[in-house]
């Protein structure tokens, strides 16, 4: 990889260090250009005018994105943020009273919440898939649940947002469409991370966000629904995108994977999404998968020597997100020692208020969350130990 060429094309690495790419990656020139041009063009035409000359460019949006997951581009919805996208999927699903979801430890406390929700109003039942001694979903324990007749969905995340394990999602696909039931992977933090095809996997829906480790902007997102399932799918909240007025008492569904959009959406971000993963599929996403996987086990070599410092991810294998706790400092104060650096060294706090199945089963809090992207480096990350080995303790 050209790692010159990355960061010369990535502003903000003049002005700080950036470990938050878990929360938002810093964008590159092509994603912020793109963007400003559209506001401009905005400004001086319409917003209506403007979306209008640029009409190919957002179509070819969906080419990308199913060219980065291997789907095709009528599989493919793009909605405001990954959690939504999720709901749509979710929401969409025909579960009935008694039908049991099967999830993991790790799921993240927004898509947590829906299970909980649907349990309350239509009786669905939500069991955890137990993990293996590494920490990642137990493929066995998957395949014993499986077998009962009632489970109607498997849904979990495939790298958790307080770091840990990147799931074996290949082989919970495989068990999951060996019994016949739905998997609905939520890849928010896998997207532009590591390689990712819907096809390998053979999930059924996939949610992503763009301002991640794509590296797109924040307010956009999408879902994946495969072909043949998506006609069966109802959206729980439809408009005039998603489908058309017939009559005054009929409406029809479109087809394709756009019945999960909605009509009204920033167009210059979905402009940016696309050049996002235009610019990531140009990277190559097997070699920044290595160098973010070299750069992430650097980081924990050199955590380890820090005293006081615990890692705490778990997993055969691990990603970009890397978590600790420091003895007698709090997450926060880590965070905010770490950002009054004469470069700024962001890190971010994950809480037991986005992963509390998993927070609590490990008897944790909160974590310090450093997740490096490929446009990071090793001087870098020897920046951020020194700072934490300066840091007095509170
Ligand atoms: C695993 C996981 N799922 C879902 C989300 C939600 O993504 P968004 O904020 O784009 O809705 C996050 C965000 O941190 C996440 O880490």
């Amino acid at each position: 990889m050209n790692i010159a060429q990355l960061r010369a094309d990535t502003p903000g690495v003049e002005q700080l260090i950036h470990f938050n790419n878990a929360g938002a990656a810093l964008m590159p020139d092509p994603v912020i250009d793109v963007m400003t041009r559209h506001l401009q063009f905005e400004a001086r035409l319409g917003g209506y005018e403007a979306a209008g000359q640029r009409a190919a460019e957002l179509e070819n949006v969906y080419g990308a994105i199913g060219r980065l997951i291997n789907a095709d581009p009528d599989e493919i919805a793009v909605i405001e943020n990954a959690t939504r996208a999720w709901d749509m999927a979710f929401y969409s699903l025909p579960l009935q009273p008694g039908d049991v979801v099967l999830t993991s430890t790790t799921e993240y406390a927004g898509n947590f919440i829906p299970y909980l929700q649907l349990k309350q109003q239509r009786g669905i039942e939500i069991r955890l898939i137990p993990n293996d001694e590494q920490g990642q979903v137990s493929l066995g324990a998957l395949q014993d649940m499986l077998g009962d007749e009632r489970v109607a969905l498997v849904s979990l995340p495939m790298i958790a947002t307080n770091g840990g394990p990147v799931q074996p999602i290949e082989q919970i696909g495989a068990l999951a469409r060996d019994a016949g039931v739905l998997f609905l992977l939520d890849a928010c933090q896998g997207v532009g991370q590591m390689p990712i095809d819907v096809r390998k996997i053979g999930c059924h829906l996939l949610a992503a966000t763009s301002r991640k480790y794509l590296r797109g902007p924040r307010g956009m997102g999408f879902l994946y629904v495969e072909k043949s399932l998506c006609q069966n799918l109802e959206p729980a909240f439809l408009d005039l995108h998603a489908a058309s007025l017939l009559t005054p008492d009929t409406f029809k569904i479109r087809d394709d994977a756009r019945r999960f959009e909605n009509w009204e959406c920033n167009v210059a971000a979905k402009l940016g999404l696309g050049a996002a993963v235009e610019y990531a599929l140009a990277q190559g996403i097997e070699p920044m998968w290595q160098r973010i996987q070299q750069l992430a086990n650097h980081l924990r070599h050199r955590l380890a020597e820090v005293p006081g410092v615990t890692l705490r991810d778990r997993g055969a294998l691990t990603s970009g997100i890397v978590t600790f706790t420091r003895q007698d400092s709090s997450a926060a104060h880590v965070q905010q020692w770490l950002a009054g650096q004469d470069k700024r060294i962001n890190v971010s706090t994950s809480t037991f208020r986005s992963t509390l199945l998993d927070m609590q089963q490990r008897g944790l809090q909160e974590v310090s969350r450093a997740s490096v992207h490929a446009y990071n480096t090793e001087g870098e990350i020897d920046a951020l130990i020194e700072a934490l080995m300066r840091m007095p303790r509170i």
